[in-house]
């Protein structure tokens, strides 16, 4: 490894149980690190039976000693943000300057984004790209368009804080009554909320890349913590149906303020599965009955907006597609099928099939709603994978079928979780350190 740092991206479409590798590896780790997304995200952790999902706090924050960072590249509700630190505290955990650090240039989420978001969605119909809801689109959008974004360090400076905000205020009130029929915004009440929110954040904000990067010269190890999955990557994904920011491991440099090298060892998590939420394109989707017993088995409702998720098969081509982007050294699995069930055969698509001719590899421009899947069948294992705590626990099934993955998508099994809790992991392929 050239670097002791580590990096852990979803190479599906988000959910694919980074949480669990985060918390993992965090214990060793002296900064965690949020460089994409927002409230978006939902990552739930278990610890000692209790489960805790987080939004806006890295998952470090369960770990003494851990710095947990929100990056430049995040967007950042404060109202969510502060509500889950206040929470935190509330079940004992304590979080502070000692332990939590956001990016003053980290941008901030607005009344206005979230009613923008909804107002889109809304006037799209049948074309909506099924947003989380949580003003992601819109407060990018901003931060790209410049004069009309707001960020966390801002609102350290209350007069011009103020000022600023009226001016955006005033024309994203023309904007949305022009094109919605929306409300105006009341800018002194909405200024007054975010002062009250700057007022409790003020000192946990600082200049994150700086922090960052010192870190990395005195050789500190930094875990970055992606958000959503890859495949819903601004550039990359399934665009337009997508989120707003760059969540591959390309995405850590900029959404955290480091050189591209302190990336270091990155770690794709995938499901042996695949599910996704909201619109777009999706190969191995399995609207029927199969789908539905993936989802009962696999309890894929969202975390974040508890919304049923779309189940299908593995698609290799995909994930391949994903961990080549990302550089990924490793890969973790998480939610295989836990036996005894009522599936009998796993699929995994290893091909894609469109006006008679065969893709074998992913490509961003192919029409992904026309495509067919070409399918290569494993048997499901009959008894539950829940006990294994080493691979040769594993029914000889479901080794199978690790060993073809990894054939398939070219990279070590690092690691592979058998259920949710802490414990629940076994050590495959793994070249982590610092995990017990
Ligand atoms: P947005 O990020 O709220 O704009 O949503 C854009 C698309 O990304 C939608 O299809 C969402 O369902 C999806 N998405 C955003 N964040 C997550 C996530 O953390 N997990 C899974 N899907 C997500």
């Amino acid at each position: 490894m050239d670097s002791k740092n580590v990096t852990v991206i979803g190479l599906q479409w988000g959910d694919e149980g980074k949480g669990k590798v985060v918390d993992a590896v965090a214990r060793s780790c002296r900064y965690v690190v949020r460089f994409c997304g927002g409230a978006n995200a939902g990552h739930s952790v278990h610890v000692a039976g209790e489960r805790f999902a987080l939004h806006l706090v890295p998952c470090g924050i369960l770990h003494p000693g851990v710095v947990n960072v929100i990056g430049n590249g995040v967007a950042y509700d404060p109202a969510v943000g502060l509500a889950e630190v206040l929470e935190l505290r509330k079940r004992g955990v304590a979080v502070g300057p000692e332990n939590f650090r956001l990016s003053a240039s980290a941008h901030l989420v607005m009344p206005w984004h979230k009613l923008q978001d909804s107002l889109i969605e809304q006037s799209l119909g049948d074309a909506k790209i099924g947003t989380t809801g949580r003003g992601i689109g819109p407060c990018y959008a901003d931060k790209a368009l410049r004069f009309a974004a707001l960020r966390l360090g801002d609102l350290v400076r209350p007069e011009e804080f103020r000022a600023k905000l009226a001016a955006v205020a005033k024309f994203k009130s023309h904007a949305l009554g022009a094109l919605y029929g929306a409300q105006p915004f009341d800018a002194g009440k909405i200024a007054a909320e975010y002062l009250d929110y700057g007022r409790q954040l003020a000192p946990m904000v600082c200049d994150t890349g700086a922090l960052l990067r010192e870190a990395v010269r005195k050789g500190e190890k930094v875990l970055f913590e992606g958000g959503q999955g890859s495949m819903l990557d601004v550039d990359h994904g399934t665009y337009p149906f997508v989120t707003s920011s760059s969540v591959t491991a390309c995405g850590v440099p900029a959404g955290a303020g480091v050189p591209p090298r302190a990336v270091g060892y990155v770690v794709g998590v995938a499901k042996g599965y695949t599910s996704r939420v909201g619109s777009g394109p999706f190969p191995t989707e399995q609207d029927n009955e199969v789908g539905r017993k993936i989802r009962e088995r696999g309890k894929e409702y969202g975390t974040t907006t508890g919304r049923p998720r779309r189940c299908g098969w593995l698609d290799a081509l995909a994930v391949r597609y994903a961990a080549d982007l990302c550089g990924v050294d490793e890969l973790a699995l998480s939610l295989l099928m836990d036996g005894p069930g009522e599936i009998s055969t796993l699929r995994i698509c290893t091909a894609y099939e469109l006006d008679g001719k065969t893709h074998a590899e992913y490509d961003p421009s192919l029409p992904l709603e026309r495509v067919r899947c070409v399918y290569e069948d494993l048997p499901c294992w009959k008894a539950s994978i829940g006990p294994a705590r080493r691979f040769g626990d594993l029914p000889a099934e479901a080794r199978a079928y690790v060993n073809r993955v990894e054939q398939l998508i070219g990279r070590p099994v690092g690691l592979i979780s058998v259920g949710p809790d802490r414990e629940q992991t076994v050590r495959h392929h793994t070249r982590l350190e610092g995990l017990d």
